[in-house]
């Protein structure tokens, strides 16, 4: 009798110490002290012992009943517990309400703006290669080799396998090597695109980092004229800036226009009349121009039946002069400085 106390009591431990819910915690109790539990069973034997050993008997399976009720009554406990833990990580709560929420950055705010901004007027966006060939970088764009207007671009070359016929590969440091690409691409007129890409440049300073985004446009059709070219400019100032931002051409030079111009819009701040921020009244922001004919020719299409119009400048720097920001040094958007990130 003993000895079936004893290794009623092992197996009974045992199967309470591995359960793993208050059910089948339940059923384990029913299996040994419930009315025809386990242990009711070996009380039933008792009438059959000889006398001497009743009362040792009797009071083992005592002992025994005591314990699986504490083992039984302890595990429960730690069952409870462990089921108010596993609620604090249930998925299906709210989240904590001060995580933090991101957002996209503000370059690539910029651009989804951008890219809404033109396509009510028809131009489209594509990506052409942030590395490139040379030709496509300068010599498509009327920049032979050995060009000084080359310099301009501090271009950054990559240092690989020279093509005969497309020259050394470059870190592309401007988007103007889309406007060759795109009419390639499309074999034909008109075109409407805004290349928005990375261009990298050999210099950083307080207006400039090595890497930056710059978006072109092009616009190639029939009778293309600069009141087109400066319509787009004003469009775009009224709805990037606000509807009082005027725009105004200056006639610059660059080879792969003719004419060609630098662009200004008038400050924000102080309305056109001059400022801390602007001095003039005017916010250069780049380049643009009629596409010259060699450019039409490099890209298969007829300079005598065709005419377009391009521009091209940086993404960071004309978001820059959004009204009401007060960003004074460029390489702050890629610092990734969660203070500065969070206000956009
Ligand atoms: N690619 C020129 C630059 O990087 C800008 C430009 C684009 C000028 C298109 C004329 C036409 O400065």
């Amino acid at each position: 009798m003993l000895n079936q106390i004893k290794k009623l009591e092992k197996q009974a431990i045992e199967s309470i110490a591995g359960a793993v819910g208050t059910d089948e915690l339940e059923k384990l109790r029913i299996q040994y002290l419930g009315r025809q539990g386990e242990v009711n069973k070996l009380g039933k034997l008792m009438p059959g012992l000889p006398d001497k050993d009743k009362k040792t008997a009797g009071q083992s399976l005592n002992r025994l009943k005591q314990n699986l009720a504490a083992t039984l009554e302890k595990k429960s406990q730690d069952l409870q517990n462990i089921s108010s833990q596993v609620k604090l990580a249930d998925l299906d709560q709210p989240s904590h309400p001060y995580s933090p929420f991101g957002h996209l950055h503000i370059v690539t705010q910029a651009i989804e703006e951008i890219v809404e901004i033109f396509k009510h007027i028809g131009f489209e966006r594509v990506r052409h290669p942030e590395v490139d060939w040379d030709w496509f970088a300068f010599e498509a764009l009327n920049m032979p080799k050995g060009h000084p207007a080359r310099d301009e671009w501090e271009t950054l070359f990559v240092d690989a396998l020279e093509n005969p016929k497309m020259g050394k590969m470059v870190l592309t440091p401007h988007t103007s090597n889309g406007q060759v690409r795109e009419m390639l691409r499309l074999g034909k007129a008109p075109i409407r695109m805004i290349n928005i890409a990375k261009n990298y440049r050999r210099q950083q300073d307080v207006t400039h980092t090595v890497m930056l985004h710059q978006f072109e446009g092009l616009c190639i059709d029939k009778n293309i004229n600069i009141s087109h070219l400066k319509g787009t400019i004003d469009y775009f100032a009224k709805n990037y800036y606000g509807p009082d931002v005027k725009s105004r051409i200056r006639p610059f030079h660059f080879n792969f226009t003719e004419p060609s111009f630098e662009v200004d819009f008038s400050c924000s701040i102080c309305s056109g009349k001059g400022c801390r921020a602007c001095k003039s009244g005017w916010h250069e922001v780049g380049g643009a121009g009629m596409v010259h004919p060699n450019v039409l020719r490099a890209g298969g299409i007829n300079p005598e039946k065709y005419s377009g119009f391009a521009f091209g400048w940086g993404v960071e720097r004309s978001y820059m002069m959004k009204p009401g920001l007060q960003i004074p040094d460029l390489r702050i958007f890629y610092q990734n400085d969660i203070r500065f990130l969070e206000q956009f």
